[in-house]
């Protein structure tokens, strides 16, 4: 969700700014734009749409631009005002000399505004974003100080934001700064790099700085100078980046999402090497810093997450109910937020999130935190503001994911949940030692199932294209797999836009029964156990009003056959770790339904990869 990137230095910028943009499309994105300070004055070029209407825009001017060496980009995910030309960023003041990007939302744009055009600021855009250009224009033209001027403005500000700013009088300096949005300067030589996230930098330099909230850098080729809102000079903390410089390649894979859907074998491989080594022995999960006794004794757990993340949580709380017998609350983050939520001390706040940048989960663990609960984030990026605010993390290291729809990084948040679950059933003895056992041989066999499942994906593939002409899904399911309904619902609405809901199987005669008809496809996820029989029954009813049916199930009996249009068949697990298993083939169905449409799997229209406003 909106991107900026920043470079002064001694190299062209142009490429380096296209480039840093490309690496994080990922985030989602309508419009985009550059502003390069040129010999005479600063130049700005603005496209709707994809980041190859930019280059197009570009390529007039590439040889007047390409001895520039200091410049600003962004990718813009519209909030306020339609992913337009005029909307799209950077944004200047009245006169062009100020011009600015942002990442974030300002809440009380709409009275700075006001302010500012009374005082003869001409509004161009319906962006809150040139509200904030106005505001330090008109400051720096009392105080005449690009970096006061951006503190003072900063203080006027409420709401989120990730800023990089240049002004024509103050030659080779880049100003940035940021309040609840993320932002990070990659230190080269002789040069500095600024970007929302990590990989628009990393190929560049592994040594970078991550700014608190409310502090100001100021950087020019050879210097760069920390400061607090007040102007107070503080000591900037460089950080190897934990990162390889890897080029965001497909892997010759038509989509990332196909790539990432490959990968979740060795994500759980890479997951459970050092913590779980063989069935009989204990699981080894040292990132969970409560103490044993705290743990044997802690009767509340709650999670918070969004989007796929919360169906993560939502297994999370079946399988840590079921193997520890701990009362757990799964919310959403932005439900939570706005609430009277009873958190304490005595609970443990789990935070999901495979971006840990999520504005909602971010705010709703720094609220739980302030209330003395012991923090514990699952997310894919160790380097992520919300991991800074743990006090236990575990990591679930499925390298970067590029595709805005969630795969892999779903996979590894279970896996990181079942290894939790288990440890802390270890820790409490709540779970008698031979269903332990079975269970982490479980979890060692499904790296080898997925495969099998993967080798065979035709089978889904040509499901996929008999039930691609549909307007409406519907998924069902009982018990640990209900959440299962739900994200395979959630995978096909992202990238397909048909309409597909999950429900738990019981309820579908409470009022989405009356839905059913000749045209409705219904997915069954019908896992061997404790509520087969029972779906099985759902599933009859949906049948009798004629709906088309679809099985996807470990079993292989036969009555199936009569029930059901197309059977998609996985391998024999456990139960109480189907989840993962049946994931892969819902993941499957819904991007080959996506691409047999044509559509942008990788970057589906109105989504954000990284949701960094409320
Ligand atoms: C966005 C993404 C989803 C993701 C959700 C939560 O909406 O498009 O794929 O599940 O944010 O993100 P998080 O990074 O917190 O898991």
């Amino acid at each position: 969700m909106c991107g900026i990137v920043g470079y002064v230095g001694k190299k062209p910028v142009l490429d380096i700014l296209l480039d840093g943009l490309e690496q994080l499309e990922y985030r989602g994105y309508d419009s985009s734009g550059v502003a390069i300070k040129c010999p005479d004055a600063i130049k700005v070029y603005k496209a709707e749409g994809k980041l190859s209407n930019l280059r197009e825009e570009l390529a007039p001017h590439a040889y007047e631009l390409a001895k520039s060496t200091m410049g600003i980009g962004h990718i813009r995910w519209a909030t306020h005002g339609a992913p337009t030309v005029i909307n799209a960023h950077p944004h200047t003041c009245n006169c062009g000399n100020l011009v600015i990007v942002h990442n974030g939302i300002i809440e009380n744009y709409k009275e700075l505004k006001e302010e500012l055009e009374a005082k003869g600021c001409v509004f161009k855009s319906q962006t809150d974003t040139e509200t904030i250009a106005h505001l330090i224009a008109n400051i720096y033209g009392e105080v005449k100080d690009l970096t006061k001027a951006v503190q003072l403005a900063t203080k006027r500000i409420q709401g989120a934001y990730a800023l990089c700013i240049m002004h024509n009088d103050e030659k080779d300096k880049l100003v940035v700064t940021k309040r609840n949005a993320p932002l990070v300067i990659g230190v080269g030589e002789h040069e500095f790099y600024v970007a929302s996230d990590v990989p628009a930098i990393i190929k560049h330099t592994k040594r970078a700085i991550y700014l608190t909230d409310n502090q100001v850098a100021v950087l020019t080729p050879e210097t760069m100078v920390l400061q607090d809102e007040n102007g107070k000079e503080l000591t900037p903390k460089v950080e190897i980046l934990p990162w390889e410089p890897v080029a965001l390649s497909k892997m010759g894979y038509k989509h990332f999402m196909l790539k990432e859907i490959h990968e979740q074998p060795d994500v759980i491989r890479n997951i459970l090497v050092g913590k779980l080594h063989t069935s009989n022995s204990p699981i080894i999960l040292d990132e969970v810093k409560v103490n044993k006794e705290t743990l044997k004794n802690l009767n509340r757990i709650q999670v918070i997450a969004c989007g796929t993340s919360l169906h993560a949580a939502m297994i999370g709380k079946y399988i840590i109910e079921d193997f520890c017998g701990i009362p757990v609350d799964v919310e959403a983050s932005s439900e939570y937020i706005y609430r009277k939520t009873v958190t304490d001390e005595h609970t443990l706040v789990i935070g999901v999130s495979q971006s840990g940048e999520t504005a909602d989960t971010l705010t709703a663990i720094k609220q739980s935190k302030a209330r003395g609960s012991h923090i514990l984030i699952i997310t894919n990026r160790p380097d992520s503001a919300m991991a800074r605010e743990a006090d236990s993390l575990i990591p679930v290291s499925a390298g970067i994911e590029v595709s805005v729809a969630a795969t892999k990084s779903y996979i590894a948040q279970l896996t990181s949940f079942y290894l939790l679950a288990l440890y802390m059933a270890e820790i409490k003895s709540s779970m008698p030692a031979d269903k332990l056992t079975e269970l982490k041989s479980g979890l060692l066999t499904l790296p080898q199932k997925i495969e099998q499942i993967l080798a065979h994906k035709e089978n889904i593939q040509k499901c996929a294209r008999k039930y691609s002409s549909t307007r409406d899904f519907i998924y069902i399911a009982r018990g640990i797999n209900y959440p299962t309904a739900l994200e395979g619902a959630l995978k096909l609405k992202e990238i397909s836009y048909i309409n597909a809901t999950g429900y738990p199987a019981g309820e579908l005669k409470h009022g989405p029964i009356a839905m059913l008809d000749e045209t409705m496809p219904v997915l069954s996820i019908l896992m061997k156990g404790s509520v087969y029989e029972k779906l099985l029954s759902n599933s009859e009813e949906a049948k009798a009003r004629n709906a088309r049916m679809i099985a996807l199930t470990n079993s292989d009996d036969e009555k199936l056959d009569d029930l059901f249009d197309y059977i998609i068949r996985v391998p024999e697990i456990e139960e109480l770790l189907s989840p993962i298993i049946a994931m892969i083939p819902l993941q499957l169905m819904a991007y080959y339904i996506a691409e047999f449409l044509g559509k942008d799997v990788d970057q589906p229209r109105n989504l954000a990869k990284s949701v960094t406003v409320e």
